[in-house]
């Protein structure tokens, strides 16, 4: 059967950029950039998205045009007989174990959204002060930090993405991300006009656009690296796998730019978004960490807002296409894998890499409920899975698909597949050969080994 491609070239850049955005840039990002000093951080972000995620991109979109195939197959097709292919073994790990844990986050945006169309989200509960941070918190003891509701939107998040991608590459990722990403920008530019529009927004602005160098450490450099990669979709074969369903004429180097540039949009209005809002309201000393930041504190933000149903459901719309959008892309790895190998049906393999996640995905979700107290490694469930997924396997990866495309793959595959065999221009082709080669390994090594100790 030949194998399956995206249907067009706003397809395939909508499906790609709706891989890299993600919670990484909803939720990570302004975390990440409060936790870093603002803008300092944001300009690393920027700059380590270009100099080293750029790169790293286009090597991902060679091998896997180059090598049409699954993120294991294509080692497996452009250097037989060599180990290259445990690269992507890793990778195809690293994807699920992320999955474990993205759905779980998945299910909370689902209930979430619906407790914000009906209104729940913002019903009084006895006996705390209504449109307080306590009714916030409360709420998300019922929501996130008990058994049964999250637990059933798990199931429910995984059961969309089965349907999702059972459609296939065109009929399901490729649909959903073109209809959905025009709506995740509507979402986000209606709610930064919202935020900007807050009585001592500028103040949040200003803070989160004026750098102070004073706060850049090696710590602050690792972690935009981090941050990058994440939310870039790299290092896990995602993005070897949707390469391997682009067209021969599609162009590698300005689909890249595309995405890197569309990834940094999106992080940047969710600044606008969140950090006005924040100041706005007095709650810049709430942790935006994960969780707190999108379930606690926007709802707290949303409830002094007129319109606040509204503004609430545009949110986590927002969140559910973002999510969706790039979890699809992480199953759709190993669910190439299993076609690919093993030959069997697209709906098979939807179905058997689907099945084992309803016990370990509702293993994480239960680690915020009954199972609290189970530690792996002095991780909770879902934080062994976040831990070793984002920052062992991914960096690993990483550095094996750099070293791979810089020495390794056959001499003319970058050059080839950012010409089109010789159809189009490049003079990037040097520049990226020599930072996969020289720059990235080192840089993502140091990223490995300081998270390490
Ligand atoms: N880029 C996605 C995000 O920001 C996460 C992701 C990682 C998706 C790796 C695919 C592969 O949420």
């Amino acid at each position: 059967m030949a194998r399956s491609q995206f249907g067009s070239k706003i397809g395939l850049i909508a499906a790609t950029v709706g891989s890299a955005v993600g919670l990484g840039n909803i939720w990570r990002f302004p975390a990440e950039t409060q936790e870093n000093g603002g803008a300092a951080y944001l300009l690393l972000y920027i700059a380590c998205v270009f100099i080293l995620g750029l790169p790293v991109m286009l090597a991902e979109f060679s091998l896997g045009r180059g090598g049409r195939s699954d993120s294991i197959g294509v080692f497996k097709k452009l250097s037989p007989g060599t180990n290259w292919w445990m690269v992507g073994g890793i990778s195809i790990f690293a994807a699920y174990f992320i999955s474990c844990f993205y759905m779980v986050v998945n299910g909370w945006t689902i209930e979430y959204l619906l407790q914000s169309i009906t209104g729940n989200l913002y019903a009084p509960i006895e006996g705390v002060a209504a449109g307080s941070s306590a009714l916030f918190e409360a709420k998300m003891d019922q929501y996130v930090n008990s058994d049964w509701m999250p637990l059933i939107f798990t199931w429910i998040a995984i059961i969309v993405n089965i349907a999702i991608l059972l459609g296939g590459v065109q009929k399901g990722i490729e649909r959903l991300s073109n209809t959905m990403m025009p709506l995740l920008f509507v979402a986000l530019i209606a709610l930064c006009i919202v935020s900007l529009t807050l009585p001592g927004a500028a103040e949040g602005v200003k803070w989160f656009l004026t750098p102070d160098f004073s706060k850049i450490t090696i710590d602050t450099a690792v972690s935009a690296l981090g941050q990058a990669f994440f939310s870039l979709s790299l290092g896990m074969g995602a993005l070897i796998t949707y390469a391997s369903y682009y067209p021969s004429d599609a162009k590698m180097t300005s689909t890249s730019v595309v995405v890197a540039f569309m990834t940094l949009l999106v992080a940047v209005l969710m600044g606008l978004v969140i950090f006005p809002a924040v100041t706005s309201f007095g709650l810049a000393d709430h942790s935006l960490r994960g969780t707190t930041l999108v379930f606690q504190t926007l709802p707290e933000v949303f409830s002094y807002l007129p319109l606040t149903q509204l503004w609430s459901t545009l949110f986590f719309v927002l969140l559910l296409v973002a999510a969706m959008t790039s979890i699809v892309s992480i199953m759709e790895v190993p669910v190439a894998f299993f076609c690919d190998r093993y030959g069997i049906s697209r709906r098979k393999s939807v179905i058997y890499t689907h099945l084992p996640l309803f016990v370990l995905s509702g293993l994480c979700s239960l680690s915020f409920g009954s199972l609290s107290g189970v530690e792996i490694f002095g991780f909770s469930i879902f934080g062994f899975f976040d831990y070793v997924s984002a920052n062992l396997l991914l960096p690993i990866g990483g550095i094996g698909l750099c070293i791979y495309l810089g020495w390794f793959a056959p001499r003319d595959l970058l050059k080839n597949q950012l010409t089109n065999e010789g159809a189009i221009k490049s003079n990037v082709v040097g520049i990226i050969q020599f930072i996969l080669r020289y720059i990235a390994p080192v840089i993502i090594s140091v990223i490995l080994i300081s998270n390490l100790i």
